[in-house]
């Protein structure tokens, strides 16, 4: 019989309470062990946090719970029972459903395609009824306070839309446990809001989350009960208001972080490097003028939907514009395709960074001399030596957690993927850097060193173009600030009159 010691988790309790209980759970990859003898036990009804660095192992953890890994070594019981030989579609029919940090939508489909892959309803064996199936996508959609057409292909949405249909497919399982892999990283506040109202409702209903984020307010905001992860080890779980925020800090990184933010070096800008005159989007940007100045940080704010991602994008010559002239140090230039933007040495980091800033498939060291083909080239043939050395110098400059530069995009954590999009616009060495959402699924450690990085790149008289939904470090880190709303400018501070209502309120049109 087992001893009554067994019976009592880590927290004091006794193991009945507990919806999802984890055991020695080892998972290995080639050159690095991810997950290193976790256990974790997860109550009925509580919503319960993971924090830990790029590569700490959480979404490693995800995917196993989920059946798209397996574990070396260690059990999972799911309601007392043991879960083996887990399949995605099992865990699913077990009551699981997960919102991975990459997004796994087919774009190709509509939203309520997507919402109900693999699971059409049928009215008769041979015909899928649409009518059904669009109103339960709309419905889930309302009820975490959407309204959106769901004959819209994936692929026309932005990425907050997008994270929202994953949501709505995640709860059209109705599922017990949710798995939520950094669901905010691409949310603003009001997105955010509306999804926390969505948690909260869902854990009156008793379903069990687990609630991945680098944001450590989030986190004290809805977690229940916090684990911490560090090179694929449980460091500490206790209930979530024993912590505080240093201490997690401390415990996540291994050192203590004195600010979020450094200090901005810089004050005097007189040199113009870019300026926007007139611009028009169809449907999207109305009449846009600005300019930027050599060794700036130009934060851009606005709610989505304000138009900042088609701001940049058109500047940057992905989008099309109706009107409008763009100037660089003075000169009037045509920017019809991205290339000729790169010619011009401008860089643009993308927000989905899936979607536009990554070759999946392929190396870390042929991500990032992507950019510099050429310059690296002699004839037909890429000096790969050379190649090399770049990419190892970068992956040491960004700490980008990898077993070599040869690894492939695809087995990299999400954070140390965003660094590699840092990491090939920065050896391309450009004047002006649009960064849109750089920080996006970077841990508090790494996104200290990402400001710093911005601060150093601005001294050395490049300019920067910052968007970010995180609108505190716009603000932190910004020299000035322009702030969007409905495709137009509504509003612009020096670094002085920054303060977030006053920004906050030209944001939502006042
Ligand atoms: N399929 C894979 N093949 C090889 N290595 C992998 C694979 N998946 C993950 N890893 C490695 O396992 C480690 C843990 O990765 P994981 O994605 O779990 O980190 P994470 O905590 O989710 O990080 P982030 O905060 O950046 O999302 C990393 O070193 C990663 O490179
Ligand atoms: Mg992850």
């Amino acid at each position: 019989m087992a001893k009554l010691d067994n019976l009592l988790t880590p927290r004091g309790d006794t193991m009945c309470d507990y919806l999802l209980k984890i055991q020695n759970i080892t998972k290995k990859f080639p050159g690095v062990v991810a997950l290193d003898d976790v256990s974790l036990y997860i109550k009925k009804g509580e919503i319960f946090g993971i924090v830990g660095e790029n590569g700490a192992g959480k979404s490693t953890l995800m995917k196993i719970l989920y059946g798209v890994y397996k574990n070396d070594s260690g059990q999972i019981f799911l309601d007392g029972k043991e879960l083996k030989n887990l399949t995605p579609l099992i865990a699913q029919k077990m009551g699981m459903s997960i919102i991975f940090q990459e997004f796994n939508l087919l774009s190709t489909l509509s939203i309520s395609e997507n919402i109900f892959v693999n699971r059409l309803s049928f009215k008769n064996r041979i015909f899928v009824n649409w009518n059904v199936l669009n109103k339960r996508a709309e419905e889930l959609l309302e009820s975490i306070g959407y309204t959106m057409d769901v004959k819209r292909l994936v692929s026309s949405l932005s990425v907050a839309e997008k994270q929202m249909v994953e949501i709505a497919k995640a709860l059209s399982f109705n599922a017990k446990l949710i798995l939520m892999d950094e669901p905010s990283a691409t949310l603003t506040n009001k997105e955010l809001d509306k999804l926390f109202k969505v948690i909260e409702t869902l854990k009156k209903q008793k379903i069990t989350i687990i609630y991945i984020s680098h944001k450590l307010d989030e986190i004290f905001q809805i977690c229940d009960t916090t684990a911490i992860f560090r090179d694929g080890k449980v460091v500490d779980t206790k209930k979530t208001s024993l912590f505080t925020k240093n201490e997690i800090i401390q415990k996540m990184v291994g050192r203590t972080v004195e600010n979020e933010y450094p200090a901005r070096t810089k004050i005097n800008f007189d040199e113009e490097v870019l300026r926007v005159n007139n611009l028009a989007i169809k449907n999207k940007i109305n009449d846009i003028s600005f300019s930027l100045k050599k060794g700036e940080i130009l934060g851009i704010v606005g709610l989505v939907g304000s138009g900042r991602t088609e701001l940049v994008r058109a500047i940057f010559g992905a989008d099309k514009k109706i009107s409008g002239d763009i100037f660089i140090n003075g000169i009037k230039r045509s920017i019809k395709s991205p290339q000729d933007a790169i010619n011009l040495k401008i860089a643009l980091l993308t927000e989905d960074r899936r979607g536009q800033g990554l070759f999946i498939n392929y190396s870390i060291e042929k991500n990032i001399s992507s950019t510099i083909i050429k310059k690296i080239s002699k004839r037909m043939f890429i000096n790969t030596k050379l190649e090399t050395i770049i990419a190892k110098k970068a992956i040491s400059d960004l700490k980008i957690k990898c077993t070599s530069e040869k690894q492939t995009m695809l087995n990299l954590s999400g954070g140390n993927q965003q660094k590699v999009v840092l990491a090939k616009w920065l050896v391309s060495e450009p004047d002006i850097f649009i960064m849109d959402e750089p920080t996006r699924g970077i841990d508090v450690g790494a996104k200290y060193e990402i400001y710093v990085l911005m601060n150093s790149l601005t001294e050395k008289g490049k300019s920067i173009i910052f968007i970010s939904s995180e609108i505190q470090e716009v603000l932190a880190i910004s020299d000035r600030i322009i702030v969007l709303y409905g495709g137009k400018i509504n509003g612009e501070f020096q670094r002085e009159e920054i303060e977030n209502d006053k920004i906050m309120k030209h944001a939502i049109g006042q």
